[in-house]
């Protein structure tokens, strides 16, 4: 059955996650989307600021209760990426890539961001709040000046100005395909879909994990669980967190 998608329109919030959480507290669930025109706390990964900015981007978060065993929620990471993905072609007529663990990409440079996090109430089912950040009108001056080598937007990619909420329901149809694909046929066809989109195969990268040294190999795909498998001067190696860069080039590590 297709979901009957809830969305709950913002102009503005501290973080389209964080309201997602609270909604949950108060008894919301699955199929409900927060979407806001501007965060004023938004968050990435490992703590990181999110810049959202009022309508440069198209920030939502959804709520997912999956019906799938505890060790493969993670993989819904890979669901939202190749969502995305579809939706960016459809919408924009944007061909991307996708990046482990949860980056897509366009020429090299980040046009979204994924966060996914568990939620673990009593006496409740599990869910997900998967957090997503779609840059869409920025110019370059417009991000920060430490991303701006690294970041692009759908309007820096087309030269067209994208109607955001087209991509929005894009992104929620493909999620809802993507989503039940896990669900009754397992990891295989959208693990299939995600190598297809991967801009990492075959390609020298650098993985920089919290507390451990520098890592350098192969990226050679990802396993039936996520993890992220990289031939090393040591063997294989499966990696399940950390920053992967790419080496450019120059002999240097991008995005
Ligand atoms: C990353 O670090 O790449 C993940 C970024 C995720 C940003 C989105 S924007 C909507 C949602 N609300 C947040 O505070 N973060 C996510």
């Amino acid at each position: 059955m297709t979901t009957a998608w809830e969305i709950k329109q913002y102009d503005s919030i501290d973080s389209t996650s964080l309201e997602a959480k609270r909604l949950i507290g108060q008894g919301h669930g699955h199929g409900v989307v927060v979407s806001a025109r501007t965060q004023t706390a938004g968050r990435g990964r490992l703590n990181r600021v999110w810049d959202s900015a009022a309508d440069a981007g198209i920030w939502f978060s959804v709520i997912l209760e999956p019906d799938v065993p505890m060790e493969q929620m993670s993989l819904y990471s890979f669901v939202a990426a190749v969502a995305v993905a579809e939706a960016v072609r459809e919408t924009a007529g944007l061909a991307v890539q996708v990046k482990w663990p949860n980056d897509v990409l366009s020429g090299g440079r980040k046009l979204c961001g994924i966060l996914l996090e568990l939620v673990a109430e009593r006496n409740q089912p599990l869910r997900i709040i998967m957090g997503i950040g779609i840059n869409a009108s920025q110019q370059l001056a417009d991000f920060p000046e430490e991303v701006q080598q690294k970041a692009t937007s759908l309007a820096l990619e087309t030269g067209k100005a994208i109607d955001r909420n087209l991509v929005l329901d894009a992104v929620l149809r493909w999620l809802d395909v993507y989503s039940r694909q896990l669900e009754q046929s397992g990891f295989e066809p959208v693990k299939k879909r995600w190598q297809e989109l991967s801009c990492m195969s075959g390609k020298a990268i650098q993985i920089v994990r919290q507390g451990e040294a520098l890592l350098y190999g192969t990226a050679l795909g990802i396993a039936d669980d996520g993890a992220l498998l990289v031939q090393t001067e040591h063997g294989v190696e499966r990696i399940i967190a950390g920053d992967v860069s790419l080496r450019a080039a120059d002999g240097g590590y991008v995005v």
